[in-house]
C-alpha cells in the first residue's frame, strides 16, 4: 500500500482550514499514519525543498514554510501519491479547478496552502524527513 506526504501550510493553519482540509482526505477513505503539528526549522524547510535552491523564490518559500506552524500528515491508501495531487489541485492556485483544496482556498503561488508530494520515490524521501520516528501502525477493522 503507498503512503504519501501531506503538510499544511502556515496560511493553512493560521486561515483555520486544518480540519476543512483533513475532512476531504479521511471522508476520500485515505488512513492516518501520522498526524503533527509542529514549527519547522530553517534546516528541516531548506531539505524538504532542496530540489529548488536554485529558484529566485527559494529563500521567501523557506521564510515562509517556517513562519508559522505547519500539520505534517503521512495518509495511506491505494494511488495515494497521485490522488491526493489531484484532490490538492495545480500548484499554482489560479491553475487549480474549483472543488480541489487550491482551487477552493487560495489565490498566491506562494502562499498554496498545502504541499503533496509529487511522486512516490519523493514520498518515500519526505515521510523518511518528516517522520524519522517512524509512523504509526493503523490497521482499523473497518479497512
Ligand atoms: P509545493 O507543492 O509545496 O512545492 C513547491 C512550492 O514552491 C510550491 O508548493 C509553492 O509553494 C512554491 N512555489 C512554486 N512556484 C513558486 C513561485 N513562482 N513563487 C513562489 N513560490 C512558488
Amino acid at each position: 500500500m503507498e503512503t504519501t506526504y501531506i503538510m499544511i501550510k502556515p496560511d493553512g493553519v493560521q486561515r483555520n482550514l486544518v480540519a476543512p482540509i483533513l475532512e476531504r482526505f479521511l471522508a476520500k477513505g485515505y488512513i492516518l499514519r501520522g498526524l503533527k503539528f509542529m514549527n519547522v526549522s530553517k534546516s528541516l524547510a531548506e531539505t524538504h525543498y532542496s530540489d529548488l535552491s536554485a529558484k529566485p523564490f527559494f529563500g521567501a518559500l523557506v521564510d515562509y514554510i517556517i513562519s508559522g506552524p505547519v500539520v505534517a500528515i503521512a495518509l495511506e491508501g491505494k494511488d495515494v501519491v497521485a490522488q491526493a495531487r489531484k484532490l490538492i489541485g495545480a500548484t499554482n492556485p489560479l491553475a487549480s479547478a474549483p472543488g480541489t483544496i487550491r482551487g477552493d482556498y487560495s489565490i498566491e503561488i506562494g502562499r498554496n496552502v498545502i504541499h503533496g508530494s509529487d511522486s512516490v520515490e519523493n514520498a518515500t524521501k519526505e515521510l523518511a524527513l518528516w517522520f524519522s520516528e517512524g509512523l504509526v501502525d493503523n490497521n482499523p477493522v473497518l479497512r
